[in-house]
């Protein structure tokens, strides 16, 4: 894979307190992803999962007419196999980051979400979106599929019979329908306002908490049930180790706002 590096001016990291906003940049192409952003972006989601300064990260585009109109099709049309290959694992990545990093992701969806930009969406653990965005998976109209994570994660987020049919169909959805069918969590305007907020409060909670019901939620439609349930009761009982249980607990008793360290 190659392109020239205009990452650094395509994504964005902006840091507010213990809350980091990366806006993908490319406006000029609705903020599709071409090779130099989406290896940024996914450098940067490293960094910031590994950041503990960091408690929540979201993730929104540049403007008001997209947040990520999809992987660059100019660039997809000249791959083969190899390259088309190691093109999907890169997307992987990028959600995968988003999907398992330690701490809560939001997706402020301010446009088009389409085909990989619908992914990334979908791999956030919260989705918000504008009135005028439009979310979807148009592949089948390239006689592509959806290939960051789009045919598993819109059944786990949506449901498999919607999954299916906005996947097959390409059809795109409004705000007002996403919303209905459970592809965003709410709408609002400025989006942005929205992602904040919830990130705030977040940013306010206990990490060592948020880390592992993240984990333990990432399990819930997978895996065996029985099992999962094992592995929550021994995290709920190791969590009483930590300093943040102490003082969440103890600050509920001696009636005062807890102040959680994460540890
Ligand atoms: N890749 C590359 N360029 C894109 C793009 C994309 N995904 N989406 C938009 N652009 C470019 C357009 O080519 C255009 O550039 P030029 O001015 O140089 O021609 C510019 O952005 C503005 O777009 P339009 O003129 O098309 O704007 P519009 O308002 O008429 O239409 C749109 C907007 C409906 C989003 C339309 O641009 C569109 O259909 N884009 C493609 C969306 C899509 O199919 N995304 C999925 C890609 S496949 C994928 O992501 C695979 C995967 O699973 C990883």
């Amino acid at each position: 894979m190659s392109g020239a590096d205009t990452s650094e001016q395509s994504v964005r990291v902006d840091r507010e307190a213990a809350i980091a906003i990366v806006t993908v940049d490319r406006q000029d192409a609705l903020n599709a992803l071409d090779v130099a952003t989406l290896t940024r972006l996914r450098d940067e989601l490293v960094t910031l999962a590994a950041d503990d300064a960091v408690r929540v990260v979201v993730l929104t585009g540049a403007g008001d007419r997209a947040f990520i109109a999809g992987a660059d099709i100019k660039y997809m049309s000249g791959l083969g196999v190899d390259d088309a290959t190691a093109w999907g694992s890169l997307g992987h990545d990028a959600g995968r980051l988003l999907e398992t990093m330690p701490k809560p992701t939001i997706a402020a969806v301010n446009g088009f979400a389409l085909g990989g930009g619908c992914e990334l969406a979908l791999a956030c653990d919260i989705r918000y979106a504008s009135s005028r965005a439009k979310l979807g998976q148009p592949e089948v109209n390239l006689g592509i599929i959806p290939g960051w994570g789009g045919t598993q994660r819109l059944a786990r987020v949506c449901g498999i019979g919607v999954a299916k049919e906005l996947i097959f169909t390409g059809r795109t959805v409004d705000a007002e329908e996403a919303v209905r069918i459970g592809l965003v969590n709410a709408v609002h305007d400025p989006v942005l306002d929205r992602a904040r907020e919830t990130a705030q409060l977040l940013a306010t909670k206990s990490p060592v908490a948020l880390r592992v019901m993240k984990r333990l939620a990432n399990r819930a439609l997978g895996g065996d049930h029985a099992d999962n349930l094992v592995a929550e009761g021994e995290s709920f009982g190791e969590l009483f180790a930590s300093e943040d249980a102490r003082e969440g607990l103890a600050a509920f008793v001696e009636k005062r706002e807890p102040k959680f360290v994460g540890r």
